[in-house]
Formats: C-alpha cells, structure tokens, sequence
C-alpha cells in the first residue's frame, strides 16, 4: 500500500464503524497558555475531554498534524540520528467522547491491523497500565483481560506510569493507557531474543505504532488526579511508523512519505543517501555516508515541521513560538550548509515538493506555497550571512589562542630569563605561584590582543591553586588552547552556532571549547528565562458545575450573570484573578479583535473593573485586579460600550479592506495578522511588492464607497463550514474552525467572512476609513495600518488644521502648492547668488589681506577682522592666501550668527621648522573670547561666546612670534 492508500484505509476503517471525519486542527495552537504547538490527536478535543465543549458527534476521527520539539513531549535532538523520530508527523486518531470504551476501541485496533491491514500477529505486542501506589492508582485489569481474547498472554506487557500513563502536558486530561509495537527484526534476531524484552526499550526496530489512552482524569496544578465528567478514548497512531511497518522498511524515511525528497536532496547536493549508514562510520562510505544521511533526514523532515507551522501563521520570530520555528529552521540549514555544502540557499527548494505531496490531504500548504518558501528563503539568507558572521568571529579567536599556543610552545622548557622574564627577583622567586600569574600576564601582554584582558583574568582563576611549575605550564598550555566557555556560548546564542559546530571548528585548528563553562552559561540562560515566564496559575476554585458558558456580546453588552469559577494567577509578581461566568456580554480577544473591558457590578454596589478578557480552550476568561467579596451573587456583567463601538468599526473596517485588497492586489491576498481594538487597525497580508500610492488610494476609496452605501451587516451564527466555503467565504489558513461557522457578510458580492468578531450594524456606523501607514513586516507580508470613525475625523482635522496653517503663512495664494513651490525656487535662487557674491566677497578680501601682510622675522603674518557671513568661506579665504602669500601666519577673527569665531592657518613648513602648531595657538586664543577650539598643525579654528574678545585675541596672536 502506498501511504495515501493506508491513511485513507485508516479513515474508511472508523467511517465504518460510525465515526465522523473530521479536518486536522492547525499545528500552532492558539487560545491555550499551556501548548504552543499541537503535540498530540485530542488537543483540538482538549476541551471536550474537560467538560468545557459539547462533543460536535460522539465519535471522531482524523489524520492531526503534530508538532513535538518543546515543552513535555520534544524529540527535536533524536530527529535525523535515528529513523523513527520526527519534527512534524501525521496522528491518525479515534476518538469516543463519552461513548464507547475499552472493549471497542481494543477490538477495533486489532482488526484494522491484523485484518486491514494484515499485520503478522506474532510480530504485535500490547502493553497495559500496571498501577501506581503513590498516585493512587490501581491495575488496569480490565485491558488486560480483554487483549487476552485476542493476544497470547506472552505478548501482553505491564508498564508502568511512564509508557503506560498519557498525560497531554503539565496539567490537563489523561488516563491509563495501551500501547501497541511491532517487531520488525529479522527472523533470526527474533529467534535470538524475544521482541516482550526489547518492547519501550528504544530498539529501533521494535517500536511503538499505536496508543490507545483510557481518559479518566484531569491532572490538576497541584498535582493530584480529578476525575472527568465521562470517560473518553483517545488514540493515536504514528503514521509514519505505520507505513515503514507496512512497507516493510526498517527506516520511516525509507518510505514513499521521505524517499522523494532525500532522493531530490541527494540530487542536489550531489552526495548519495546511504539507509544503512551508521554513526560509527563503519560500512562502504564511512563517516562521510553516516553525516550525510543524517543532514539529509534532518533536512526531509524539518522542511514539514516549518513548512506547515508558517502555512499555519506562525512565522520564524526571535521568542516564544515563532523562535521555537526559527530553532528548527536554523538546525537544518547547518546541516544543509556544513554537512551538504550548499553554501547559497538551498532549503527552501524543497516546499514545492512538500505542498505537492500533501495536496488534497493539508491542501493550507498547497494554497499558499510560494508564500512559504519565500519565507524560508529569507530566513535563510539571513541565517546564512549570520553564519559566515560567527565563523569569522571565531577564525579571529583561533587567530589568538594559535598565536599565545605558539609563543608557549617556542619558549617550553626555557627558563625564567630566556622565557622572557628578565626581572625574577621581582616576582619573588619563592614563590612560583606569583610567577606563573606574572608568566601568564607578561605572556597576554607580549602578544597583542584585545582578548588580553579577558585571558588574564581566566589564567589568573586557574593558576591560583598550582605551585609545580611543569603543571603550571601545561595548566597554562591547556587554557591558551581552550576556547573559554562564554565565547562559545555568545556564538551559540547570538549567531545560532550550535556548541557541536563550533567544537567541530576549532579541532580543525588544533583548539577544543571549554564544555563545562558552555554549559554553566547555558544553565544561566535557561534559569533567566524560565523565571522571566514564570506563570504561577492556581485551580481553578468552583462555585457552579456549569461549564456551558453563554456569550451573549453580539446582542447585548450588558448580561446579568453568575460567576462559576475564578482562580488566581501570579505573573511576574503580580497578582490577578480570572473569572469565568455562566453568561457574559465580554468579547475574549481572537481574530485579532481586542478583548472587552468593563465592569462586573454586584447588588451590593461593589464594582469589579474587568481589565481584559481572554479566551482559555473554550473558556471566557474575565481578568480582574480583585475578587467580590461576595463572588455567588448574581451581578451585571457591563462592557465598556464606547470602547467596544470604536472597536467594532475598525474591525467590521477591517473585513472591507481584506475585500477591497482582493481586488486590487489579486487573490493572493491573505490575512496573515490582524489586530483591532478602539484606536486603529491593523493588517498583515501576504503580498510581495509595497503597494504603491495610487493602490492604496484604490484601496481606500472602495472601503469608502462601501461605508457610504450603509450595507447592513449580515450575521449567520451557525452555518455548516462546508457549505460556508462552498459559498465562496474568506477563511483563514491557520484558523481552527468547528462544523458550524459564524459568517459575517457585508453585501454578497463584496465581503463574506468566517468571523466571530462583533461588528457594526451597517458599514455607514464606520463614519470614514483612512490609511495612515504601509510597511513590511517579514519576507512577503505587508502591513497597512489605517483608522476609522473618531480617530479618522480627528485626523482629518488635524490634516485640515495644518493646511490652514501653511496657507495662512503663504498669505493665502489660491494654489496652495504652485505658492509653495514658487517659494523653494525663489529661495534656491537666492541662495545660489549668496552663495555667488560671497565668493566674490572673499576673493576680494584675499588680494586685500594679501597686502596687509607684515614680515616679522621671515614670517608674513596677518591677523584681521573679517566679514563673511559663515565658516566655509572663511576656510576658503584661509586656504586662498596660503596659496598666494608664502611663510604665511595667518589669524582670522569672524563674527557668525552673533558668535565669535577664530581660524588660524600656518604655512607647512613654519610648522615644520618652527614648530608652530595652529591648533594649539587657537586654543590659547580662544581663551580670549571664552571658548575653545582646535585642530592640525596647520589649520585649527575655535569658537566662543564672547564678541568683545576678538580684537584681544587678535591682538595677542603676534606674541607666538616672537
Ligand atoms: N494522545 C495519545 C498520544 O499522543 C494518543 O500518544
């Protein structure tokens, strides 16, 4: 079977068995703190697992995209060294929500593999939960008994909490569970050995195909186990496990999922892929063979990871998520760069490949392709030149560390005087403790180095403890040819140099890196960043079981409601409290729309303000600086209306805009960010080029027509997704949406959104839209930035203002513009002839001065006033008479713009042979008009801030003849 005819084979299986196929969920997850990416089947049923969402059918299944490199499931290391890890890889999953159980989802586990698709029974083993004491938790008799139908009791495998218990993350859903592997070792090596012994025991080819989770439990803050509302089932199979296994291969990327891209990776680079290569470099191509298929692997695999998370609307960034993708993407480019050799990027070649593949399965790929290689390119490009950054930073310090190693190795065996130290007595010679420190100083200060000072230090620290000169010296020896640790720690945290590169680097010239110290830097690292993001988050304290919560915000923006839980949450040390109501008029922040503010009033009088509201799962989450003192009554839930008015015109703005760039842009358009709130808003979409003026122009006068024709909004709360894409609506890539969507039209023919934004009850409530800013914001997606109602008239009014201004200034001309242009001419004009008569001016004052010239001492010196109106012509007039009166000594005193000025110029070779320096003589001068200056021997001028001391200053230049 191929390996779309085996995840279709997986589908069909459940269809049959009354199961609902459902869509992957994207695989960047939003609205939940506790996951940035999905890691895992039944993240998008989170929610119904907890008793927070009704179940949209009570059996499901689907094909998810995962995502494991952070938080408590991360395989990012092992992926590319071994064979059956990956970065992204397909879930296909079953799933009861409160319906069947184990017997079913065991029974059906076995038929779909041993008679869908003919797995050999004796090469299968099942494992079940054998308990755990200290959580309370008892043996799970029942799995066990009921694979005993199917499975021969040898086959049948306890485990213990680690393999057998799934638990999503930190806290959330989890529950017992039942795992299946297959034994795909050669005949002879399950004859050897049985495959019970090597099942969860990381052999490579006995592994985990299929997980099949009892949820039962919700794992709590504080640790302990809270059972869920019903018991649920939630599976997951390795896709790509399953197809190796089905194809018969022992490596997953020797499967029709990876061989076409290693194969056109291969091609490309010119270096064969060798399946069986290993890391002890023994076989047909040795090492080389083992480097390139691992680079190869890393390279097929991580293109899918990156690919599908940017496809999704996560972008490479420099923190949270978005870094977590730049990671990922910067280990393969070192692999493609160092390993593969391209050294002009070469990544981003692969998407086309990948999107074709994945076509008609996660067609969010397909559709927006080139967008995404054209990010990566980027990316690349500029991780590339960061690259050649860092190796040259490190060329400078091996250049160092060779040249002090080379120094050490010349003087080995010498002694003290010939080393180079000649004054030992200095350093007490009893001493050999304070000579070695000394060595190691004269040593860092001989060779020339700005790491001098750094080296010193670290030699000092290490030297301190030794007393046997031969141990001194290897000491020294050992440090001078060691990297120090936080160097390479900066190159692996500013440059993306991963320790193993620039160890790999440095044995090239004979140097190693200190690890221990890499690490101490590392751990720092880590310890700041994890206590810059410590979220401490109490349970959840519950008044009311009733998580059906009500949004009644579309109709209302006042609800009388109840609270039904609220917890506390310490971030960065300040506290707040979430609540959460059975009813609330609060938007939660989504789709780029700001969350509500407002207030909570309860009977007594007591005001809560509601600072942001925020979407948790399925959750509406009002966040307070303090709890009611009486947190059961009943209260009115009140949005700060104005607010939300304001908000609601830019969004209902927004959707006008994403319509109008549509049609004049083109298609290619899409929403890739969108933030409304009161003030603005602002839209990031995919496009390549700045949109000129005139298309923003375009752009804006069809959102203002739209405005103008007052179309009333049309609002359709639960329209089935299908049906809703098939009616040709604007949904986004990367958006998760359920079996019924919320449409927002503004008039049929223009603007028809998935959306659960509120919005303006006709487009007229927007008043008037206007673009204020456009800008890049990454690799092919642009940002406009544009206001609405208010915030537009008051700008127009300011606009308005300024206009008024500038023509009250022209002395109101009827043409504005000709006015203003006639002015700069005018004024370019007269400067140009300033410009002229000064040259004049100082042409004339040249032959003027000349003659003024007295010879004192074979000196032709000249000091004057002169009247020019700024320092370029006086330098002229300064470098014109050197030209024409030889010997020369000249002072000029000026007044410019009310502030004296002084030159003094001296003939070059009175600087010579007397000695006499302008910049020091104009210093000594400047004292008389309270000022200073300064410059070279032969040209020097200064300023100050006293007139009356010009005549002074002049006065006194004579004397530096003398
Ligand atoms: N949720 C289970 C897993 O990810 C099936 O392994």
């Amino acid at each position: 079977m191929t390996a779309t005819e085996i995840r279709k084979a997986f589908l069909d299986f459940f269809a049959s068995k009354g199961h609902l196929i459902v869509p992957s969920a994207p695989i960047v997850v939003k609205n939940d703190p506790t996951l940035m990416f999905t890691n895992a089947g039944m993240n998008q049923f989170k929610d119904i697992f907890l008793g927070e969402a009704p179940a949209k059918a009570p059996r499901v299944a689907d094909t998810q995209r995962c995502l494991r490199v952070s938080g408590k499931h991360n395989d990012l290391e092992e992926v590319g060294i071994d064979t059956y890890h990956h970065t992204m890889f397909e879930m296909l999953g079953n799933w009861s929500f409160g319906d069947y159980f184990k017997k079913e989802a065991i029974a059906w586990s076995w038929e779909l593999l041993t008679e869908v698709y003919k797995l050999p029974k004796d090469r299968l083993y099942v494992t079940y939960f054998e308990g755990d004491e200290k959580e309370g938790l008892e043996k799970d008799t029942e799995t066990y008994e009921l694979w005993k139908q199917y499975v021969d009791e040898s086959h049948i495998l306890p485990g213990n909490k680690k393999d057998n218990f799934w638990e999503m993350g930190e806290t959330g859903p989890c529950g017992p569970c039942s795992e299946i592997h297959f034994d795909g070792r050669s005949e002879e090596e399950r004859a050897a050995k049985s495959g019970a012994e090597l099942v969860n025991a990381d052999d490579p080819n006995v592994i985990e195909i299929w997980n099949n989770v009892f949820m039962q439990f919700n794992r709590l803050k504080d640790g302990s186990l809270q059972s869920l509302p019903a018991k649920h089932v939630d599976t997951g199979m390795g896709f790509e496990r399953l197809v190796r296994v089905l194809q018969g291969k022992t490596s997953n990327y020797d499967t029709d999922i990876f061989q076409p891209m290693i194969q056109f990776i291969a091609e490309k680079s010119g270096k064969t892929y060798n399946s069986k290569a290993l890391p002890s470099g023994e076989g047909l191509g040795g090492a080389a063979d083992w480097a390139n298929a691992v680079a190869m692997r890393v390279l097929a695999d991580h293109i899918r990871a990156i690919s599908f998370a940017i496809a999704d609307g996560q972008l490479p960034a420099s923190n949270k998520a978005g870094y977590v993708i730049r990671r990922i993407l910067r280990r393969a480019v070192r692999y493609s760069y160092q390993t593969l050799g391209f050294k002009e990027p070469f990544f981003n070649q692969l998407v086309p490949l990948l999107a074709e593949q994945f076509k008609g399965v996660f067609d969010e790929l397909w559709n927006q392709k080139d967008f995404v290689q054209k990010v990566i390119l980027e990316e690349e490009v500029s991780f590339l030149r960061t690259l050649e950054i860092g190796i040259s930073l490190l060329d400078k310090h091996i250049r160092y560390h060779n040249r002090i190693k080379n120094y050490l190795l010349e003087h080995k065996g010498k002694s003290w005087f010939e080393f180079g130290i000649t004054n030992t007595s200095k350093y007490g010679q009893s001493n050999v403790n304070t000579v070695v420190m000394n060595l190691a100083h004269h040593i860092t200060n001989r060779i020339e180095s700005p790491l001098i000072s750094f080296h010193f230090d670290i030699l000092m620290r290490s030297l301190e403890d030794i007393t046997d000169y031969s141990k001194a010296f290897n000491t020294l020896y050992d440090i001078t040819t060691t990297l120090p640790g936080k160097i390479a720690f900066e190159l692996y945290d500013t440059y993306g140099f991963p320790f193993d590169l620039t160890k790999l680097i440095l044995k090239e010239n004979g140097l190693d890196a200190n690890e221990v110290s890499f690490n101490d830097y590392l751990q720092i690292q880590k310890n700041r960043s994890r206590a810059a993001t410590a979220i401490d988050t109490g349970d959840w304290i519950v008044l009311k079981e009733d998580d059906n919560v009500e949004f009644t915000g579309y109709d209302e923006t006042e609800t009388v409601a109840h609270i039904i839980k609220y917890r506390k949450v310490t971030a960065k040390g300040k506290e707040q409290y979430q609540i959460v109501l059975d009813k609330t008029p609060f938007y939660a922040e989504s789709g780029g729309q700001v969350g509500d503010k407002g207030e909570l009033v309860f009977p007594d009088g007591e005001i809560i303000e509601v600072t942001d509201t925020k979407k948790e799962n399925g959750l509406i989450v009002h966040f307070t600086d303090k709890l009611p003192t009486a947190p059961q009554d009943a209260l009115t839930a009140i949005v700060d209306a104005q607010r939300r008015h304001s908000t609601e015109g830019n969004h209902s703005a927004t959707h006008l805009l994403h319509a109008a760039m549509k049609q004049v842009l083109g298609t290619h358009v899409n929403q890739k960010g969108s933030l409304v709130n009161a003030d603005y808003l602002r839209f990031d979409f995919s496009h390549f080029a700045k949109v000129t003026d005139e298309e923003l122009a375009k752009i804006e006068a069809i959102v203002n027509e739209k405005i103008r024709e007052n179309i009333a909004l049309k609002e359709e709360r639960s329209v089935v997704y299908a049906e809703a894409i098939q009616s040709g609506v604007t949904a986004l890539f990367g958006e998760k949406y359920g079996e019924y969507v919320r449409v927002i039209t503004f008039d049929d023919d223009f603007s028809k959104e998935l959306c659960g934004g509120t919005h303006v009850k006709a487009t007229g409530q927007i008043g008037y839209f206007k673009i204020t800013a456009e800008s890049a914001v990454a690799a092919g997606v642009r940002r406009i930035e544009a206001i609405t109602g208010i915030a537009a008239e008051n700008y127009i009014i300011e606009q308005t203002k300024l206009v008024q201004q500038v023509k009250e200034l022209l002395k109101n001309p009827k043409d504005v513009a000709k006015s203003l242009e006639s002015l700069l001419e005018e004024n370019n004009r007269l400067k140009k002839e300033i410009e002229k008569s000064v040259l004049e001016k100082s042409s004339g004052l040249k032959d003027e001065l000349a003659k003024k010239a007295q010879e004192i001492n074979g000196v032709n010196f000249i000091a004057e006033k002169v009247a020019l109106p700024n320092a370029d012509a006086i330098k002229n007039l300064a470098y014109n008479l050197k030209d024409v009166v030889p010997n020369l000594f000249l002072v000029l005193a000026a007044e410019l713009n009310g502030k004296p000025n002084i030159t003094v110029m001296i003939a070059d070779n009175l600087v010579k042979e007397k000695g006499l320096h302008a910049g020091n003589i104009v210093k000594e001068l400047a004292k008389e008009v309270k000022g200073g200056g300064g410059g070279q021997p032969f040209y020097a001028t200064a300023g100050g801030s006293d007139i009356s001391g010009l005549d002074n200053a002049l006065a006194k230049a004579k004397n530096f003849l003398q």
